[in-house]
């Protein structure tokens, strides 16, 4: 079945009712994007795939999350190449709506605002931006929720007391987009189970970013550098050892063209940082290893859980 492009939340709601009643089906999801997708993405949807009857796959460019207007009208468009991949994963329906579609009255009024855990890390550097994330999120988490209007008598409407299952998938590379969402999702309710998919790395290590294709081959070659600190962490936190992050932090360092943002091991729910003492004694404990760091002009952010 080829997979089919809707633009409007009421297309939206409609299609995936219809699909849901013509599979019988019993869950639906939903893989929010921004487009210029890549194999991470590809995976991410395949996983919603294996796993749910009707998949809906949102392609926008939110403006919201976006601090500076030159980010914004950089940021790629290619609707035909990820509607392609989209299709391969056999996603069934693609919601690429218009900013007027998900903004009618212009910017909204009431946001979701991200709190402490959305100002460290990732929010330092980049103010305002998990509130614009969050915002967006909470709408398409609401415009990809299993609609009212199934066939009474529906596998559908017989499965989990009437209703089917809801799931949201995110990629574990954006681990602290993943923390806020899980977090909204819990305080406020939301009827949707998250499901945070791996980091998908090319070959080489390089954890696959919509902004490697920014990296000139000198730039890339630089990168490297992240996730070969990450992965001394995860081999010393694999044997036990103490994590050594001054080591690991001298490898990002001897390299010219990396200027480091920040690079930490911090715990995977609060994202705050572990007691200095994990890094002069055996690593035993739960960790998550983040940094961030500018490769020549472009700002690439990588992870890596630690005994989880
Ligand atoms: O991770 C992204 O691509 C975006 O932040 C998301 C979740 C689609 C919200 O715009």
């Amino acid at each position: 079945m080829s997979i089919q492009l809707v633009t409007t939340v009421a297309g939206l709601k409609a299609e995936s009712v219809r699909l849901l009643n013509a599979k019988q089906g019993t869950s639906q999801a939903l893989v929010p994007t921004m487009g210029a997708l890549h194999e991470g993405h590809a995976t991410l949807a395949r996983t919603a795939v294996e796993n749910n009857d009707v998949v809906v796959a949102s392609i926008f460019v939110n403006p919201l999350q976006f601090g500076d207007a030159v980010d914004l009208d950089r940021y790629p468009r290619t609707l035909d190449a990820d509607l392609a991949l989209l299709e391969e994963q056999g996603v069934h329906l693609a919601f690429a709506p218009s900013v007027e579609e998900v903004y009618p009255g212009g910017e909204p009024l009431v946001r979701v605002t991200s709190g402490r855990l959305g100002e460290k890390w990732e929010g330092a550097s980049r103010p305002g931006h998990f509130d614009g994330a969050l915002t967006v999120v909470a709408k398409l988490l609401h415009y990809g929720m299993p609609a009212a209007g199934l066939t009474a008598g529906s596998a559908a409407g017989a499965a989990a007391g009437g209703l089917p299952a809801y799931r949201a998938y995110f990629g574990q590379k954006d681990a602290q987009q993943l923390a806020l969402v899980r977090q909204m999702v819990a305080d406020l309710n939301f009827p949707v189970e998250i499901v945070g998919v791996p980091t998908v790395r090319a070959e080489d290590g390089l954890a696959l970013s919509s902004r490697n294709r920014f990296l000139s081959d000198e730039e890339r070659d630089a990168a490297l550098v992240l996730s070969r600190a990450l992965r001394l962490l995860e081999e010393r936190a694999n044997a036990h050892e103490p994590l050594d992050l001054d080591s690991a932090l001298a490898l990002v360092e001897s390299q010219p063209l990396v200027s480091l943002d920040y690079f930490d091991v911090v715990d995977p729910r609060t994202l705050e940082p572990l007691a200095e003492n994990c890094r002069e004694t055996p690593f035993r404990g739960e960790g998550l290893a983040l940094i961030a760091a500018k490769v020549g002009p472009v700002r690439l952010i990588d992870n890596m859980p630690l005994n989880s």
